[in-house]
């Protein structure tokens, strides 16, 4: 698998100058994510990364690299993959980002459900990042090709797999979709018993912090 990423966003870490509420070098950024408006202050050339899983306690999102190599950091800003580790604090401002625990909708994704049925983890640090960019690619194409799966998960590297199951799940995962079509109960793991890129107890991805939250 190519380690290019043609369809990876790689943001740029923006500067920006003194805004309205900045103060001891912080700056009050809201942005939406996964659904809940939240605010924080941070300086406003902090990764994205950090602000999610330091202030926000979304420690789904993991950091291989800190420097856009490893895709580990994936998460959606407007419905796009990007690596959260090279985007800023102040350019995440008013955008609608989507961790990977804003995947489960009470239960898991039927992406997610095709991950865990074809085995597609094993460590799990790759898997937040894998599961972002799969997202990203069958929200426009539900039934990708060989060739076009491994080029959207170019982005993110897999030091376990070998890829096979990663992309035969992502290709497969359209099966779960119609299953859960056809048959809204049909049964599957809640969500939260697939975590293996949680750090939460019993894969429970860890709540965000309260007071961050507008909704
Ligand atoms: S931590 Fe962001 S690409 Fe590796
Ligand atoms: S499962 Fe370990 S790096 Fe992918």
């Amino acid at each position: 698998m190519s380690k290019a990423q043609p369809v990876m966003t790689k943001a740029q870490p923006g500067m920006t100058k003194a805004q309205p509420g900045m103060s001891m070098g912080c700056a009050d950024i809201a942005f939406e994510v996964n659904g809940a408006a939240v605010s924080v202050c941070v300086p406003p050339v902090r990764r994205l990364s950090s602000v999610l899983r330091d202030e926000l306690r979304l420690t789904g999102t993991k950091v291989g690299c800190d420097a856009g190599d490893c895709g580990a950091c994936t998460v959606l800003v407007d419905g796009e993959p990007v690596c959260a580790c090279l985007m800023s604090a102040a350019s995440a401002a008013g955008t609608v980002v989507t961790t990977v625990e804003g995947l489960a909708n009470g239960r898991l994704s039927a992406l997610q459900a095709s991950f865990l049925d074809h085995g597609a983890a094993q460590c799990g640090i790759c898997t937040p990042g894998l599961l972002i960019a799969a997202t990203a690619l069958l929200e426009k194409n539900p039934n990708p090709t060989e060739a076009e799966t491994q080029d959207a998960l170019g982005g993110v590297l897999c030091r376990c797999t070998g890829y096979r199951k990663i992309v035969a799940a992502v290709m497969d995962a359209g099966r779960f979709a119609d299953e859960r079509s056809t048959d809204a109960a049909a049964p599957h793991p809640p969500a939260g018993t697939f975590s293996p890129y949680s750090d939460g107890e019993k894969g429970e991805a860890p709540a965000p912090a309260s007071p961050s939250l507008h909704s």
